[in-house]
């Protein structure tokens, strides 16, 4: 079972990734990396670890549709049946999106529908929930708004700050979309309209 991981910076979720597969958990094979920001600490880590890298700077391109295409190419070539996005901070085009539908995958660090887009730990934080958590879902044209898989509760405890609580989000992210990412590639999970069941 092959996939990609799409990611934008630091690759936290990429490196427990790469370990889950490094130790069999994962049940699947990190075919590339594909990175819009060809300085990101993300690429370091995919060379490290042996993890082709599709890197690409989107300026040098007249249109999203331009480097998609690249990307489809790279990823048809290595027979890649899911994209794993772990802090991809790009909306994918919609025609992407269509032709990859049902096989696109992203983690988001709150309980959606509560606080998509940027900085959701900040704009928990300053809303005042007292519990928070982690979404894996798949990828629609929206922004954060596809289908969920799998979320988990973190609290959110008196004095936390941007930083404490991230860290323990992470970590619950960090185990959670290894955990997802091998329902797929034992083929568990199905997908009708919004509603996603994961078998036994
Ligand atoms: C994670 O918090 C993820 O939920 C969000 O972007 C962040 C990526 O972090 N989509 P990292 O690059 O995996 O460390």
């Amino acid at each position: 079972f092959r996939m990609a991981v799409f990611a934008s910076g630091r690759g936290s979720n990429f490196q427990a990734l790469v370990d889950a597969q490094q130790s069999g958990a994962l049940g699947g094979e990190i075919s590339i990396l594909v990175c819009d920001k060809p300085q990101a600490p993300v690429v370091e880590l995919a060379k490290a670890a042996n993890v082709d890298v599709f890197a690409f700077q989107p300026k040098e391109y007249a249109s999203k549709e331009d480097y998609e295409r690249e990307i489809a190419a790279e990823l048809q070539q290595r027979g890649v049946e899911l994209i794993v996005l772990a802090g991809y901070m790009r909306l994918l085009s919609p025609s992407f999106v269509e032709f990859y539908n049902g096989r696109i995958i992203n983690i988001h660090p709150s309980l959606l529908p509560a606080f998509p887009g940027k900085d959701a730990i900040g704009q928990a934080l300053a809303y005042g929930v007292k519990m928070t958590g982690v979404t894996v879902h798949f990828v629609d044209g929206g922004m954060d708004t596809g289908p969920v898989i799998a979320q988990k509760a973190v609290e959110i405890k008196d004095g936390d700050t941007a930083e404490t609580l991230a860290e323990r989000i992470h970590a619950v992210e960090q185990k959670l979309y290894s955990e997802v990412v091998s329902w797929f590639a034992q083929g568990r999970i199905s997908l009708n309209g919004r509603n996603v069941t994961i078998a036994l």
